[in-house]
């Protein structure tokens, strides 16, 4: 059995192990933390196992999962540069690029980024991999697989990696639903009937274009009368600035992912 170790007990290392349970995956699961209180309630939710030594919790790996917020990444590689174990790591921490990695800690280690959406609870995910040129195949073959038991992969250039960060996280669909319902209870709905609808225009809507029978432009001439409601909405939306909010949004992003490649 191979064992799998999280370097980082928190919100996407929680919602990987939903995934990984609802899969059934074989692989020993452990985590460690700094935080008792977190290894515990995981322990406890995902029948996983808790180190909290990291070196010895690093030392176990054959898959090493770094998980702690990027400004966090650097000072964690250092404690653990004792590691004598030749392992496979893959960090998920945003902006942080391999080069950087390696350069933290090389070998033993051998290096890939991943980046998974929360939404791998459910076994909904999407992740993006990346790897080094000189990444044997066996080892491209299980980070793809890993992360395939949460959901879909893709295997994307590193350079490309900020630019799917910043469009592919889950937080847009909650914005934009959050941000859609409070407008429809200003506009006379409750709560409760704000939010459903506000869910359906924008999940059932995509679930259909997901299927893939449809056209994205034909979907949306035909919730689109022309002269009617959703017409005049979509126009005040534009002429608002909506796209040029949403283009706004991504330049902060991939600012934020480019101070964060520097370890600012
Ligand atoms: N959340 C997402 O949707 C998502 C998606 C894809 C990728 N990511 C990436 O995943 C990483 C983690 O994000 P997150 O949202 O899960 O953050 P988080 O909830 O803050 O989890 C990080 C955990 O690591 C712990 N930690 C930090 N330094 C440590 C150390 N030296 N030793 C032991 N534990 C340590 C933190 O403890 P403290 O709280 O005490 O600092 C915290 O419990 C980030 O790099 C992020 O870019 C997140």
């Amino acid at each position: 059995m191979s064992t799998v170790v999280f370097l980082g007990g928190g919100r996407i290392t929680s919602a990987m192990l939903a995934g990984l349970r609802l899969a059934k995956v074989k692989d020993r699961l452990v985590v460690h933390d700094r935080n008792d209180g977190k290894l515990r309630a995981l322990k406890r939710l995902y029948h996983v196992d808790v180190e909290r030594d990291l070196l010895k919790a690093a030392s176990v790996a054959d898959l090493l999962i770094i998980a702690v917020r990027p400004d966090s990444v650097r000072d964690l590689l250092r404690s653990i540069e004792s590691i004598r174990r030749p392992t496979l790591a893959v960090s998920v921490a945003a902006g942080i690029p391999l080069r950087r990695l390696s350069k933290a800690l090389g070998a033993p280690l051998r290096w890939a980024r991943a980046m998974p959406s929360p939404v791998c609870r459910i076994g909904r995910g999407l992740t993006a991999v990346t790897f080094p040129a000189t990444l044997p195949r066996q080892d491209r073959k299980r980070i793809r697989n890993f992360f395939l038991n949460v959901g879909q992969v893709v295997e994307i250039p590193e350079t490309k990696f900020d630019a799917f960060t910043v469009t592919y996280s889950s937080s847009h669909g909650y914005h934009a639903l959050a941000t859609l319902a409070k407008a429809a209870q200003e506009a006379g709905l409750d709560r409760n009937t704000a939010l459903l609808a506000s869910a359906h225009a924008l999940a059932d809507g995509i679930t259909v274009w997901r299927d893939g029978k449809h056209l994205l432009k034909s979907l949306l001439e035909e919730a689109t009368t022309p002269g009617g409601i959703a017409e005049a909405t979509i126009r005040g939306m534009n002429s608002s600035g909506y796209r040029r909010a949403v283009q706004r949004g991504m330049r902060d992003g991939l600012r934020q992912a480019s101070l964060l490649a520097r370890g600012k």
